[in-house]
C-alpha cells in the first residue's frame, strides 16, 4: 500500500509523460520515444492506482481482468492491418464510452444503501477497471457535493453513451458493414433538437430525486444518448469520417475525464482532458483543412443540403505499363500523389524503388501528401518512411500544389478523394469546398488504379475524363513494378 502524497506524486510523473508523449508523438523523428514515455506512463498509472486501493480481496478479479483484457489486446494488435487501424481505433473509442457509462451507474448506485446484489456491483466495478473500485464509504456524500456528484453522473454517462453508440456507427462505417453514404432523413434536425431538450428535462426531474429513485430518468437518457450518438455519426458522410473519429477520439478524452470526476481520480480527470483537448484541437484543424464547419460535423451535420454532384461526361484514355515508363522516361520533374490503393496493395516498396530510379536519372521527385490520404492521419508518411523513401522529398499539399503547373508529370497511385477536382470546379460536389492535390493542372497526369470505381467518398473523379489524363489500370503494386521494369 502507499500513501495519498505517493500516489499524488506518481500521478503526477503519469501525467508529464503523458504530454512528453504527445509532444514525441507530433514528430515522426520522435514518434518512438513519445510512444516509449507513454507507455511508462501508464504503468506508473496503473500500478499507483492498484497499490493505493483497499481492495483486499478484489485483486484477483483485477488480476483475471487484466491477463484477459492483455491476451486480446497483443493479439489484435499483432493481427490488424495498417489500412484497419481507424476501425481498431473507433471499436476502442467505443469501450472507453461504455466504461463510463457503467461507471456512471455503478457511481450512482450506492451499495451502501442500495440493494442490488454485492456480487453484481463487484462483477460491475471490475468490468470497467480498477480504477472505479470504489470503496463505498467514499460515496456517502450530501449536500452540494451530492448534487455536484449526480451532475457528474448524468453528464458523464451521457458523453460515455454518444461515444459508446458513435464509435460503434463509425466502426461500421470503416468496415463497411454501414454505408458510408450519409444517412439522413426530412425533420433530422429538428428530431434532434427535441431530444436535447428532454436530456435537458431529464436532468432536472434527475436531480430532484433522492436515493437511487431517479435510475428511470437515467436509463431513458442513456437511451437517448445511444440514439443520439448512432444519429450523429449515421448522418455523417465519407469524406468527413477522418473528422468523426478524431472527434470521437476526443468524446472518449472528456469521457475520461468524466469518470474521473466521478470516481474523485486526478489522473484521469488531467490524461482524460488531454486526450478530449488534443483530439478537439486535431478535429479543428482537419475541417478547416477540408473546408468543413466543425459545427456542422460535430451536430450530423446540422443544417446540411445533400449533394450528389455532377454527372459525368466525356471519354477516358488508359494506356499501357510501357507508355507509363516512355512518358517517365521523358520527364524532368516528378511528383508522385499516394492515396488508399497504395496501402492496400502495400505499394510503398516498389515506389521506393520507381523515386531511386527517377532520381538516379537526375530527375526533380516529390511526394504531394493529402492531410487525410489512406484511412488515418500521416498514413501516407509512416508507409513511405517504412519503405525508406528520403524524409526531404515527402511534401504536404500545400507545398507541391504551386509547384504542378510546372511539373512534367502528376503520378497518382491509389488516390482518389483527395485529387478530385470536382472539389474546386463543381459545387453540387458532395466534397466541394475541401482543399485537394491540384494534379490536373501538371503538363500530364498518370492515374494507377484497377477500375474507374469511386473512392472513400463515393463520388465521381472528372479526373479521370480531363485531357491530359491517362488511366493505367491494376493493382498498384503490380502496376508500379512493372514500371520498373520498363524505365530505362
Ligand atoms: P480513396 O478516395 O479512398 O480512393 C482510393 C482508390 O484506391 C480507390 O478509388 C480504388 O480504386 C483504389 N485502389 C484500391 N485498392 C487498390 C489497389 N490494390 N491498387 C490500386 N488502386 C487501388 O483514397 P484517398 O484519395 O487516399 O482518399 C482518402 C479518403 O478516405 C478520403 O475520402 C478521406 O476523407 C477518407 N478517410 C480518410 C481518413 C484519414 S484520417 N486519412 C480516415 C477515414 C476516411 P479501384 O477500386 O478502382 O482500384
Amino acid at each position: 500500500m502507499i500513501t495519498k502524497e505517493i500516489q499524488i506524486a506518481a500521478y503526477l510523473f503519469a501525467s508529464i509523460l503523458f504530454i512528453m508523449s504527445l509532444s514525441g508523438l507530433s514528430s515522426q523523428e520522435s514518434a518512438k520515444k513519445g510512444v516509449i514515455y507513454g507507455i511508462v506512463g501508464m504503468i506508473v498509472a496503473l500500478i499507483s492506482t492498484l497499490l493505493s486501493l483497499n481492495i483486499q480481496d478484489g485483486y484477483i478479479y483485477i488480476l483475471v481482468a487484466v491477463v484477459i483484457a492483455s491476451a486480446i489486446g497483443i493479439i489484435v494488435a499483432r493481427k490488424v492491418e495498417m489500412t484497419a487501424m481507424p476501425e481498431l481505433i473507433a471499436l476502442l473509442h467505443s469501450f472507453v464510452g461504455l466504461a463510463t457509462v457503467l461507471v456512471g451507474f455503478s457511481s450512482y448506485i450506492d451499495p451502501a444503501t442500495y440493494y442490488i446484489n454485492k456480487d453484481l456491483y463487484e462483477f460491475i466495478i471490475v468490468l470497467v477497471g480498477f480504477s472505479s473500485y470504489i470503496d463505498p464509504a467514499t460515496l456517502l456524500l450530501d449536500g452540494a457535493e451530492l448534487s455536484i456528484h449526480m451532475v457528474e453522473i448524468y453528464i458523464g454517462i451521457f458523453i460515455g453513451a454518444v461515444t459508446f453508440s458513435g464509435s460503434i456507427i463509425a466502426w461500421g462505417k470503416l468496415t463497411e458493414k454501414i454505408s458510408s453514404k450519409p444517412f439522413v432523413f426530412k425533420g433530422k434536425d429538428a428530431l434532434n433538437v427535441v431530444l436535447l431538450l428532454a436530456t435537458i428535462i431529464l436532468c432536472v426531474l434527475f436531480m430532484r430525486e433522492t436515493g437511487t429513485d431517479g435510475m428511470i430518468y437515467l436509463v431513458i437518457m442513456t437511451a437517448i444518448a445511444c440514439f443520439f450518438g448512432m444519429m450523429m455519426v449515421m448522418a455523417i458522410g465519407g469524406a468527413d469520417m477522418p473528422v468523426v473519429i478524431s472527434m470521437l477520439n476526443s468524446l472518449s478524452g472528456w469521457t475520461a475525464s468524466a469518470s474521473g470526476f466521478m470516481l474523485g481520480n486526478d489522473l484521469l480527470i488531467v490524461t482524460g482532458a488531454l486526450v478530449g483537448s488534443s483530439g478537439a484541437i486535431l478535429s479543428i484543424i482537419m475541417c478547416k483543412a477540408m473546408n468543413r464547419s466543425f459545427f456542422s460535423v460535430i451536430s450530423g451535420g446540422f443544417g446540411q443540403e445533400i449533394k450528389t454532384g455532377k454527372k459525368m461526361e466525356g471519354t477516358v484514355k488508359s494506356i499501357t505499363h510501357e507508355e507509363a515508363a516512355e512518358i517517365l522516361n521523358d520527364a524532368q520533374s516528378v511528383i508522385i500523389v499516394p492515396g488508399y490503393g497504395m496501402a492496400v496493395a502495400k505499394a510503398q516498396y516498389p515506389v521506393h524503388d520507381l523515386v531511386e530510379k527517377l532520381r538516379n536519372q537526375g530527375k526533380s521527385v516529390k511526394f504531394g501528401i493529402h492531410p487525410v490520404a489512406g484511412r488515418l492521419p500521416g498514413h501516407m508518411n509512416v508507409l513511405l518512411a517504412e519503405a525508406n523513401v528520403p524524409y526531404d522529398i515527402v511534401l504536404e499539399m500545400d507545398e507541391v500544389n504551386p509547384d504542378m503547373p510546372e511539373t512534367d508529370v502528376a503520378m497518382i497511385i491509389g488516390a482518389n478523394d483527395t485529387v478530385n477536382p470536382g472539389a474546386q470546379e463543381d459545387p453540387s460536389s458532395p466534397i466541394y469546398g475541401m482543399p485537394v492535390v491540384e494534379v490536373w493542372k501538371a503538363k500530364r497526369v498518370i492515374v494507377i488504379k484497377r477500375s474507374m470505381a469511386v473512392g472513400y467518398a463515393g463520388v465521381e473523379n472528372p479526373l479521370f475524363y480531363k485531357e491530359n489524363t491517362d488511366m493505367l489500370y491494376g493493382d498498384a503494386k503490380s502496376s508500379v513494378e512493372k514500371i520498373n521494369a520498363s524505365l530505362k
